[in-house]
């Protein structure tokens, strides 16, 4: 048996150097490493050898196998260099014509409008700043004046990462980091980035999407100097002819607060689907920044005083540009992406 044994190995190996294509490599692997190949019998036979005797032979198969496979490998890549080689030279491949032209792309939507809000505010003489995305149940919620089991937490469902850590559910927070790092000096900023509510994803709400916060905090700061901001705002991104309207309502973090809307865009005021037939869009939570967070954020409420507001992204550039599912910013569809 071992003289067999070794008596296919130097034949295996010597017909293999014979291969010169790929179908004969894989001839000769049938042949000896294929399931009826001739290794592959020798080694089913150890059966029928004396017991004392099986190990050894055992033993001695399997290193053939191992050496006939390395040989397979080496043999197949000096066919597939040779190959090349023969490609090459008959002049099959020209390698000085260029390469497929790698397209170039461009901006998304939600970056191009961020940039035209930036400029906006820029041009008023807003700073950029950038908060994180991950936050704390304190940052987010607690020092908004948002305290555990507060029923305005409904508002701001979320996805934790664990019972202290969450994806902030607006650029809110972000008040709290720049009241912190710039007191005592006046501030003007605003605070783009991404956000994340745990809510079911339909036409016109997804689980992540952008906000612009804007915080000014000096002295003498007022309601009136929010609106003229805001108007300004609207007409430059929506139309000098814009009409702005100012309701009253409720956020934890501001006192008093205000909802921002503009004339509805697509109807002109008419009223329409978009607009839900009253003639008006919501655009932006505004308010005068709560003493309380005044106070979380450093600045004393008796002295300084602040106006913030949270316009979103997606939606000023849906209404824009006719987009009616907000889905299809994030659905990496390039027919959807192309079109801006
Ligand atoms: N953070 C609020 C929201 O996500 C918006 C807002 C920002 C309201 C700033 C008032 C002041 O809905």
């Amino acid at each position: 048996m071992q003289n067999q044994l070794d008596q296919l190995a130097q034949e295996a190996l010597s017909s293999l150097k014979e291969t010169q294509n790929s179908a004969a490599l894989t001839a000769w692997n049938q042949r000896y490493l294929g399931k009826k190949g001739a290794l592959t019998q020798m080694l089913r036979s150890v059966g029928e050898l004396p017991k004392e005797e099986r190990p050894a032979f055992g033993r001695a198969a399997n290193e053939v196998k191992i050496k006939l496979e390395a040989a397979y490998e080496a043999q197949e890549q000096v066919l597939h260099r040779a190959e090349m080689e023969r490609e090459l030279t008959a002049g099959g491949i020209d390698v000085t014509l260029p390469g497929r032209p790698v397209e170039p792309g461009h901006l998304h939507l939600t970056t191009q409008t961020l940039r035209q809000i930036y400029a906006i505010f820029a041009e008023m003489g807003f700073q950029i700043y950038e908060s994180p995305e991950v936050e704390t149940d304190e940052t987010n919620f607690g020092l908004l004046n948002i305290p555990p089991h507060h029923p305005a937490r409904d508002m701001w469902d979320t996805f934790w990462i664990d019972d202290e850590v969450l994806l902030r559910t607006h650029t809110s927070p972000g008040q709290i980091r720049v009241m912190r790092e710039q007191h005592p000096n006046p501030i003007r900023v605003i605070l783009p980035g991404k956000c994340y509510r745990y809510e079911q994803i339909t036409a016109r709400s997804e689980h992540h999407f952008y906000q612009v916060e804007g915080l000014a905090v000096g002295h003498h700061i007022t309601m009136t100097d929010l609106i003229g901001t805001l108007t300004q705002f609207a007409r430059r991104y929506y139309g000098p002819e814009r009409q702005i309207r100012i309701r009253g309502s409720y956020f934890p973090f501001t006192e008093p607060s205000i909802e921002v809307d503009i004339d509805c865009i697509l109807c002109e005021g008419q009223g329409c689907r978009v607009c839900k037939y009253s003639g008006w869009l919501e655009i932006a939570g505004a308010g005068m920044v709560h003493p309380v967070v005044l106070q979380n954020g450093g600045y004393d409420p008796d002295v300084w005083s602040g106006y913030a507001f949270g316009p979103g992204v997606e939606r000023p550039a849906m209404l824009k540009h006719h987009i009616d599912d907000i889905r299809l910013f994030y659905g990496n569809d390039l027919r959807f992406l192309r079109q801006f």
